[in-house]
Parts: C-alpha cells; structure tokens; sequence
C-alpha cells in the first residue's frame, strides 16, 4: 500500500511531539491504518528552533507551498491563531489533502466556514485537540452520543486558571502569588491575557456547545468573565459554604430546546461536585444527556505530548477514512438553534 503523506505545519511544543511519535510508533500507527505514514514536509517560520530528530531535508519555510503540492493526503495544522493558520488550511481542503487541527481560536470563529470548505471538497476537518488537550471529548459528543439527546456540558478546560484557583484555594495565596507561580512553573504564559481573562476557555466553550447540541457557536456568543477579580477573602467564604471555586465553561441547552447558550465565569461549586476535586491544572468536563445520564471526562488538558496524542488519533482516523474512500461526520445534519449569551438560566 503506498504511504500516506502527512504535511506537518509547525513544529513547537506539540508538532515536534507529533514528528517524534510518528516516528517512534511507525509500525503501530501503519497496523491501525492499514497504510504507513509518512511525514512529508514541515513547515516552520525559523527552521533554526526546529527540534533534533526531524530530517532537516524536510524543513521548509513555505507553508503555502507543501500545501499546494497535491500529493499530501493530510495536512496537519499546529501554528495556533487566526492567519496564517485559516488560509492554509482553506488551500489545504482545495488541494485534496485532510486537515487536523488543533486550532481553538480558528476553529471558535471560522469552525463554520471551515467545514463548509471541507465538505464541499469531500475531505475531513478533525480537531480533537483544540479542546482539553488529550481528553476525547469531540469525537465523543460528535459521535459516541449522536444517538442522545445532551442538555448540558459543563467543564473547567483552562487548565492554567484551574492551577492558579487550585493554589488559593488549597494555599490561601491571593491571585498575584498564585499567577507568579504558575508562570515560574511553565504554566503561564508570559502575557496570561488568554487564560486569566477567560478568552482561552470561551473559544473551546464555543467549540463544544457546537458540537454538543448540533448548531452554531461562535466566540463572539459566548459570555466571558475571567477570574481576575477572585480573592483569598471569596475562597474563605466558599469554604464556609462547603464550597470551592472554579473557572466554569458552561454550555446549555434551553428547557423548550429552542435555543442554546455557552458562558465563561467563575463559579462556586459544592465539594461533593465532582469537578471540585479536579487539582492543579487538569481538566475535567461533565456532560449531562437524556439517556446516558451524566459522564465526566478528565486528563491533562494541555502539554506537548497529551496534546499530541489527541491529533495522532485524529491522523489515524482521518487516514482510515481516506483508504476507505469515505469522510468523518458531517456537517450539513446541523440544526441553526439561536444562541442567546446569558441564557434563560
Ligand atoms: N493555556 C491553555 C490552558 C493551554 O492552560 O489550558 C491549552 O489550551
């Protein structure tokens, strides 16, 4: 059979994480398929940073071009953020290839048009890894629970904040001390802007309440508090009331079913709530169906390598497809609920 060739767009913390298991685990990934995998380009800005281990023979600094070339079957994007990412990925679909993602921001406000593109060219748009890192939670809702009926989803997905409102809670630290140990830890970023003000946990809340209730979210209707203005003084109050706080992405469904909503605050939750003993910067979402009850997924919601395992799944999925001629779900099944951002709840 011949190889399939996969087109690697960045090469940072997680595509050089892919690079290495599609090397290391070769042979696994070529059982699963039915067809080996074969990196065919990486396309970096600096080919200087590109890590060991990838042959340099590879490494090109024109993204455009590996993805115009016709002979790639998937075209795996993690550059992150809106362009170059958007217009690479829309030559990609026309090309022929398939694309996997791990884009939150793109996926959160061109998630629409971007499918569009996919179906109208026969080929998959998968992105597991835009949401929680290595936890399967897109194909699940997507497919697992297509036959249910899911009301809500409720989750922390900021695995960041998630640290940072750990550590008051379990320290009694103030917001300040708490953020200067998760940036000395790796976990912050140098501007925590994404995390703190909630902006990172409203695109992936957008991304789920889409595929959880079959309809279109946007950023832009998703109601977003950070969790700046939490104090050591709102973490003792809690506590007094048997409770915790955490930053809450939280997607539901009306009660008639005619619409949907999806907001991002901070909110405080009894200890007994499962999502109360998720620790450090984990991720944990609940989702509540009609006929499966309610599920929790948890696991490491960012990190090179759980993040990589969520888009060589995607690989392994989108290259079944393709050998067998046929693509992932869809999205012309797709119901346009109204979105309404504070909801009727
Ligand atoms: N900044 C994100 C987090 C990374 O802390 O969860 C994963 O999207």
């Amino acid at each position: 059979t011949r190889p399939l060739k996969v087109a690697l767009l960045g090469c940072g913390v997680v595509g050089s994480e892919v690079a290495r298991i599609m090397t290391t685990h070769a042979d696994d990934l070529a059982a699963r398929i039915g067809a080996p995998v074969e990196l065919a380009g990486v396309a970096v800005r600096r080919p200087s940073k590109v890590r060991a281990g990838i042959d340099p023979a590879l490494v090109t600094t024109d993204a455009t071009a590996l993805v115009k070339r016709g002979d790639i079957d998937v075209v795996v994007e993690v550059i992150g953020g809106i362009e170059p990412a958007r217009s690479l990925i829309t030559t990609a679909l026309e090309h022929g290839a398939s694309v996997v993602s791990a884009n939150k921001a793109l996926l959160a406000q061109d998630g629409a048009a971007l499918h569009a593109a996919a179906e109208e060219h026969g080929r998959d748009l998968y992105y597991e890894a835009a949401v929680a890192g290595a936890i399967p939670l897109i194909r699940p809702l997507r497919e697992s629970l297509a036959g249910d009926k899911v009301n809500r989803v409720l989750g922390i997905v900021n695995g960041t904040t998630n640290f940072i409102l750990d550590k008051m809670d379990s320290t009694g630290a103030g917001y300040q001390e708490a953020l200067d140990e998760a940036t000395a830890l790796g976990y912050a970023e140098a501007d925590p802007t994404a995390d703190v003000e909630g902006f990172d946990a409203a695109a992936k809340a957008a991304i789920l309440a889409g595929i959880a209730f079959h309809t279109r979210v946007r950023l832009d209707d998703v109601h977003r508090e950070g969790m700046t203005e939490v104090t050591a003084a709102d973490f003792r109050s809690a506590r007094e009331m048997g409770c915790t706080i955490k930053l809450l992405a939280i997607c539901e469904r009306a009660k008639d079913g005619a619409s949907v909503t999806a907001r991002v605050h901070p909110a405080m939750i009894p200890l007994s709530h499962p999502l109360a003993s998720v620790r450090g910067a984990y991720n944990a979402v609940f989702v509540e169906s009609d006929a499966a009850g309610q599920l929790m997924f948890y696991g490491p919601g960012a990190g090179g390598a759980p993040t990589a395992s969520a888009v060589l799944g995607d690989l392994v999925a989108v290259c079944r497809n393709r050998l067998g001629g046929s693509t992932g779900p869809g999205e012309s099944a797709y119901a346009a609920l109204p979105v309404s951002p504070m909801g009727d709840v």
